[in-house]
């Protein structure tokens, strides 16, 4: 039996990166198991995936700690803690870190972006690849660091942008891509840095 990392997904929303993360940790060979999915938002729809797969959840609503990011990132950090995680995978994670929580967990903690940085980091990344006329797209897994969306990169898959694109059909290539890489980077870290 191969042995399987413990990680925590975090997430804010429908979380279908999520969901592909989990598909590949039922495979009996694949290096991780989901210890926990830890939302900001205790309405997001990904909890009911998470739960509806016998997961463990936990919503920690950032709205209850006002402006103090940093006791909001405690509360998860201690979460992420109790459950035994050894890795963090934001997956659709819709919060701007602070240090305590970026170098709590350095070197522990992938992002998927959706565009291949360094190239559109932040918000609005398909807008902002077709309304630069860019021919290629795509998305990114990196390590997080003190920067938005700047960790060194793990991995990334191109797509071709089309003539006809809208912000929609090209979103939905990408987030196929997406579904593909996170779990394909997330195996090989594990494998190569020996977790
Ligand atoms: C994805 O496009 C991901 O790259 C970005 O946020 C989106 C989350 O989508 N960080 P989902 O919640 O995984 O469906």
């Amino acid at each position: 039996m191969i042995q399987k990392t413990p990680i925590a997904i975090l997430i804010s929303g429908r979380g279908s990166n999520m969901r592909a993360l989990i598909e590949a940790c039922e495979r009996p060979d694949y290096p991780a198991r989901i210890a926990l999915v830890l939302s900001n938002r205790p309405d997001a729809a990904g909890l009911e995936v998470a739960r509806a797969a016998g997961l463990q959840t936990i919503a920690i609503d950032h709205k209850s700690f006002g402006k103090d990011r940093e006791a909001h990132e405690h509360k998860v950090d201690a979460a992420i803690r109790a459950s035994g995680a050894e890795i963090v995978c934001l997956a659709g994670y819709m919060r701007v870190l602070t240090p305590f929580l970026v170098n709590t967990w350095e070197g522990r903690m992938l992002n998927i972006h959706p565009s291949l940085l360094p190239a559109f980091p932040g918000l609005h990344t398909h807008e902002a690849a077709l309304t630069a006329g860019a021919k290629e797209h795509g998305c990114t897994v990196h390590l997080v660091t003190s920067g938005v969306d700047e960790g060194p990169v793990l991995g990334q898959a191109r797509v071709p942008v089309l003539a006809n694109d809208t912000f929609d059909t090209l979103a939905a290539r990408v987030l196929e891509e997406e579904h593909r890489l996170y779990p394909e980077v997330l195996q090989k870290y594990l494998v190569t840095k020996h977790i």
